[in-house]
């Protein structure tokens, strides 16, 4: 892995394994009654939050805990960004505290790549304007791998509002690294021109999601929406030609959405509350996998050292 997680471009598929087997093997130990290791201890993350969140802010936060690290909690409200603080000057501050790691969330995409030139920390992309979320790909392949034996032709449709969807560009790229073949579904208008390149299929056709083994439902990104451009004619028209709902599904796909679920608009009750849902699933995968991101780019040494530290403790 490279000294910073900002896209999921950055990964190699043997990073992506690397990481999915730490997650697994960090998840044994949240089922102790001691949950937490030594190994960040000494260490300092902090979560600079510029935009809402409610998964991932929880997630890093107990992760880093998790690992024993000190953690900062920062967000924009509250803080001198609200009197007009700067990106770079808020990054000088952190800097000069001698944080060992940012994770940070931002409307602006790029924003992380501008911080990581700023600082000497280690920056984790926690969500960039409309552009990646690798740590969420990162989750949903863990997600994705407890199902299915092996990511080698398995058919994800993604569907819904791909043009504002960070998760999408990030899952698009670590699963077509892993050998998945990816559909991107949805109305023209929320279907980014080009998105092919990234590594997946467009298809304009809802009918298409029966032919995937897991459904991934985007939520529509109304703060995203420019003011006055019509990318659906309402809501209600989206959800009867694009809501996922089981009418639409064949017995046994699974469904998973990145959250938070606007449910019937995107997302039917009925099939969010299903047994074949992987989205509470996919939060349980969240912490571990962050655990397992935050141990990668903070310790050093092969996988096997590592893994052996874990057990020790154990
Ligand atoms: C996503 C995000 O913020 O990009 N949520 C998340 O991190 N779990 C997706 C979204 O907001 O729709």
């Amino acid at each position: 892995m490279n000294k910073h997680l900002l896209s999921a471009a950055d990964l190699s598929a043997a990073d992506i394994t690397r990481v999915l087997d730490t997650a697994a093997h960090l998840a044994t130990v949240t089922d102790r009654a001691i949950k937490k290791l030594p190994t960040l201890r000494g260490r300092t993350v902090c979560n600079l939050f510029f935009e809402d969140s409610t998964r991932t802010r929880i997630s890093f936060e107990l992760a880093a805990k998790r690992l024993s690290a000190d953690v900062i909690n920062f967000s924009a409200k509250g803080s001198s960004v609200s009197k007009g603080e700067s990106l770079k000057d808020t990054a000088i501050t952190l800097e000069a505290m001698g944080v060992d790691a940012i994770v940070i969330r931002h409307g602006a995409s790029g924003a992380p790549w501008r911080l990581a030139e700023w600082v000497d920390a280690v920056v984790v992309n926690a969500g960039d304007g409309t552009h990646e979320h690798p740590t969420q790909a990162l989750l949903d392949l863990y997600t994705m791998r407890q199902r299915f034996p092996s990511f080698d032709g398995l058919r994800v449709a993604i569907v819904g509002d791909v043009l504002h969807s960070r998760v999408a560009r990030s899952n698009i790229q670590a699963l077509a690294l892993m050998g998945a073949r990816v559909t991107v579904v949805g109305p023209p208008p929320l279907i980014p021109r080009g998105i092919e390149a990234l590594g997946c299929e467009v298809s304009y056709s809802i009918d298409t999601i029966r032919d995937a083994d897991v459904v991934y439902v985007l939520r529509m990104q109304r703060e995203r929406m420019l003011e006055g451009a019509n990318y659906v004619p309402s809501l209600r028209e989206y959800t009867a030609r694009w809501g996922v709902t089981p009418e639409r599904l064949r017995p046994g796909q699974k469904v998973m959405h990145p959250g938070p679920m606007n449910r019937g608009v995107e997302i039917d009750a009925a099939v969010a509350d299903a047994a074949d849902a992987l989205i509470e699933r996919q939060v349980r995968s969240g912490l571990v996998v962050r655990m397992a991101v935050l141990y990668d780019l903070l310790t050093h040494g092969p996988v096997e050292v590592k893994v052996a530290e874990i057990e020790e403790v154990a």
